[in-house]
Order: C-alpha cells, then structure tokens, then sequence
C-alpha cells in the first residue's frame, strides 16, 4: 500500500506520572482545551453554564432539526429469512440535506453529518416496548441532553434534544444509556453515528464524499432462525461469533485506487479488535476519539476497544485494479492469563482475542492519487504543561470486579454523587484508573477484565500509562496498538495497567456519568455519576 514516506514511527507517549519527576509532557501538551467559539455557543437550560473565562455566546448557529425514533423493524442480514432489530428511524426537519444520511441494507442508525457550531434539535421518540434514552457519546451538552438514565422515556413518550455542536471534528456516535438495557438495545440495532466537521479540518483536503466510508464494527450471534441471540456472561461481557461491519456480514469495501479516509468505531459490546491489514502493511492512523491528530501516526496494528474511534487514512492510490486484502483483528491474550480465561464469551461466541476477519477491501476501478496526507492535521489545543502539572492530586478510581464491575467499591446508584465525584466546572484534574483487581488475581474478584473506560462531556488526554499488575505478556500483546496521542473519551485499562488522565470539565454543570463500556459491565453498575459544580 502506498503511503506517506515521512511520518515518525511508534509516536506513542509514555510520560512519566505527574509528581514522579522528569514530566517530560513534551509536545503534546500545549496550549489549551476543546475551545469554544464565543460567537457560536449557546447555553441551555438552567444547567447551561459557559465555562470560566470564556465571552458570553452571543448567537445561535445554523439549526439541524431532526426527527429520530427508535422502533422495530427487519432485515435482510443473512440468507434464509428476515432478522428482526431495533432500529433508529430518522427524517429530517430542517437543515442542510447532507445532515443526515442513511445506511442502505442496515439496521444501524442515520449518519448525522454536522459542523461545529450548528444547533441540532432531535425529537426523539421511543418506540420500543421498554424505557430508552438517547447519549451523544463524545460530545460535550447539557446534562438533561446527555442521556442519562434518570431522563429514560417510556415506549410512546417522546423527548426533545437541543444543544449547540462544541466539539471539534471527529467521529461521535449515539446510541441508548438507559439503566442496565443499554447491553441489549445496542445489541439489537441501536447506535448510529454522528461527523461533525469543522473549518480546520476542511481546510486539509481529507478523502471526502465517497471516499469518506464509515465502518461501524459489531459481533453479533444468530440463531437458526436468523434472530440475534444475545445471551451475554455478566462477567466478560457478550461475544459474537460473527462479524458485522455497518450492519452486513462479510462486509467487502469496493474501492476505487485512491486515498481513503476510514472512520472506525468499534460498536461492539465487549469485543475488543486489534486491527490489521492481512499483507502486514502499516495502519496510518489520523484521529481517535476527539478529532483529528496533530501529526498522522502509523501502526502495525490498532487497538480498538468498545467505545473508541479510530481514523485511518488507507492510500490505494498505488494498488492495481483487482487487488484484494483484509482488515483483521489479530489473535491477542484476551484475558489477563488467569482463571478467568475459563469464562471467556458466552456460551456460542467466540472468547476475546479471538482472530476473527473484519471485511475484505477489493480495488474495482482507477481513482485518483490526491493531494497526500498532510505532515500536521490539526492543532488540538492540548493542556499547558504547566496546567498539568497544577493539577491538583489525582482522583483515583479503582476498578474491581466482585460478581459484578465495582468504581472504588461502588455500584451506579441512579441520582447519587460520592464526595469525591464532584468537580468544579473549570478545572483541569489528573484522573487515574487503576485496574488492579484489589490486591490480587482471582477467578471472581480479580484484575483479569480489561475495562475500556468512558468519561461523559469530556475529551480527556492519556498522561501515563503504568502497568503494575505484572501481567506484561498478556499485555504486550495489544499495548502497541494504542493510540494516545489524541483527544480521547474513552481508554482501554487493561488488567494490572492504571492509567492517568487529564481532563477538564468545562462547558456545563450537572449532573454526568463515567463508567466502562463494557455494556454488560456497564448494565451491571459499573457506572457512577459525577457532578459538576459552578465556582463560588
Ligand atoms: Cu457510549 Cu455512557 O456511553
Ligand atoms: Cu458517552
Ligand atoms: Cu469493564
């Protein structure tokens, strides 16, 4: 695969913690956060604040209105008889025809295709015979537009969505968050994405149009009647035995012999992919996340955890007609290397670390080779160093599994805050997740799950990564394939691995959740709020 020739190997930070000495925080920290556009934000509701030192926002951006409902329907997915889903159905109000885009032949939701600085206005309506609410997954919005669980309607109730897009370019996505359903309803059909793009990323000349695929990646279980079964190990999570990639089994991407922009999400519950090509060409990653890179970086494999985004940018510019490969996720020690091991997957699927295909890309026609990828993406606006090394302690949340996923020995309780779950709107602050399993490693209680961890609101950085379980094998095994050199919302803790954030909670106040997307840990409580406070 053709390729740029000079971008810098293995850009993977590993700062030294905060406190420990020789921060060497480096490029990658600079300047300040997800800026707001004064002339384009709008505060909402009595929740609605604008973030410390920021203007007061004057005017309202262009609106995108939409109508969404998630209800049943039925597809063609495999040979043999329709497969019944949940779907997200959605026609559009007002605003720019390209807006909203669907996916022909699938179950998964419209594309939202949005800039920076529109107001997007959802009437969603729940159509599915149990409680459903809708999360904006990555983007930053007023608390009752977050979707949390105490806001979950009833079938044939509606509830009506509106916030100004603050987030910078990047793949987002949406999909249901009531309490302990959300497994199962993006399981069954529910979750769609959401693009935004903004000025500095239209000004590179990215592959757009039809060079611009999405590929939403799931695994999935079907039974002899062509119905997804969703017989999930609370413990582990669900997993498939099958691939889905935008709502089709073997998926095959027809692509001209041209530069292609690769938005993957990984939609799955609890699958974790490390994705390669199968000819052992490099991945050129060029945004996670929150956006855009600052500089492009390549991967032999790319380690995608449920939640997380991923850009590629896929150069076939140099690829005969007829040229065929694959994107695969590798073989990985799923499990840390204990008992655990013995629980992996459901009863039919296949256990995490799994090889398993993705989709096939075949060359069909010329294309164009393009401008090439730029050496600089994008200025991310990363925190200060000196911000960091402000921030206060780090509030350090323990991951344990006892029957059930467990944030510093808690469960998710729908209304309430510990002490230690308030901030202050404003504040930069050093979070650590530490998956140690409590002191050891054991069949029920130990540090054996990977838990890819999820902060609401907020796109956070990755400081420091420190493996102390000594779990290094198991660990090596998907470590080269974590891209933390971008703003991130969700990251992988994998088992004896603690790792520290920075994270700043602007914008809004309320009331928001942090939890592993592991969906079955997440129904399971593995989920708390945390609250936002205005100063003084
Ligand atoms: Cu995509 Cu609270 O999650
Ligand atoms: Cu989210
Ligand atoms: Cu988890």
């Amino acid at each position: 695969m053709n390729r740029p020739s000079n971008l810098t190997r293995r850009e993977f930070l590993r700062l030294s913690g905060l406190g420990l000495g020789g921060l060497a925080v480096s490029s990658l920290l600079s300047a300040c956060g997800l800026t707001l556009e004064p002339d384009t934000l709008v505060p909402l509701g009595s929740t609605a604040a604008p973030a410390s030192g920021l203007a007061t926002p004057s005017s309202t951006g262009e609106l995108v209105e939409i109508s969404l409902r998630a209800a049943r329907a039925s597809y063609d997915i495999l040979p043999g008889g329709k497969t019944r889903v949940w779907q997200y159905q959605a026609s559009l109000l007002q605003g720019p025809p390209a807006s909203l885009q669907t996916l022909p032949d699938s179950y998964l939701g419209p594309i939202l295709r949005l800039r920076r600085g529109q107001m997007l206005k959802v009437h969603f309506e729940n159509q599915i015979n149990e409680p459903s609410i809708i999360h904006w997954h990555g983007l930053s919005v007023p608390d009752e537009m977050d979707g949390h669980p105490r806001h979950a309607i009833e079938h044939g109730q509606s509830y009506t969505y509106e916030f100004p897009i603050l987030n910078r370019a990047g793949t987002y996505w949406f999909h249901p968050h009531p309490h302990q359903r959300t497994g199962p309803q993006v399981y069954y059909g529910l979750a769609g994405l959401l693009i935004v793009s903004d000025d500095e990323e239209a000004a590179l000349g990215l592959p757009a149009g039809d060079f611009d695929l999405p590929l939403v990646i799931q695994d999935r279980i079907f039974d002899s009647q062509n119905q997804l079964d969703y017989a999930a190990n609370p413990m582990t999570g669900f997993f498939g035995d099958q691939i889905l990639v935008n709502g089709q089994v073997d998926y095959i991407l027809e692509a001209a012999a041209a530069p292609y922009r690769l938005r993957l999400l990984n939609g799955s519950n609890a699958r974790i992919y490390k994705l390669a090509w199968d000819d052992g060409a490099p991945l050129t990653v060029i945004a996670t996340d929150g956006g855009l890179l600052e500089k492009p970086v390549e991967r032999d494999y790319v380690t995608l955890a449920p939640g997380e985004r991923a850009e590629l940018y896929a150069d076939f510019s140099a690829d005969p007609v007829g040229t065929q490969r694959s994107l695969v996720s590798l073989a990985f020690e799923g499990r840390g290397g204990g008992m655990g091991g013995m629980m992996g997957g459901s009863a039919a699927g296949l256990p995490q670390g799994t090889k398993m295909d993705i989709l096939r890309s075949k060359i069909t026609r010329a294309g164009q080779a393009g401008p090439g990828l730029p050496e600089r993406l994008s200025a991310p606006g990363f925190f200060a160093v000196q911000d960091a090394v402000n921030a206060r302690r780090p509030r350090r949340f323990d991951l344990t599994m006892h029957m059930a996923g467990l944030i510093n020995g808690r469960t998710f309780e729908m209304e309430s805050v510990a002490s230690d779950e308030v901030v202050r709107l404003g504040d930069l602050e050093v979070w650590e997740f530490a998956n140690l399993g409590g002191g050891g490693m054991s069949m029920m209680g130990g540090s054996d799950q990977p838990h890819p961890m999820h902060i609401h609101n907020v796109q956070f950085q990755v400081l420091e990564r420190r493996l102390e379980g000594g779990l290094p094998r198991a660990y090596n095994t998907l470590s080269d394939g974590f891209v933390d050199s971008g703003w991130k919302d969700t990251v992988l803790v994998m088992p004896g691995e603690a790792v520290r954030l920075l994270v700043k909670f602007d914008h809004y106040v309320g009331l928001y959740l942090y939890h592993c997307h592991n969906l079955e840990h997440e129904d399971g409580g593995m989920m708390r709020n945390y609250r936002v406070e205005s100063r003084g």
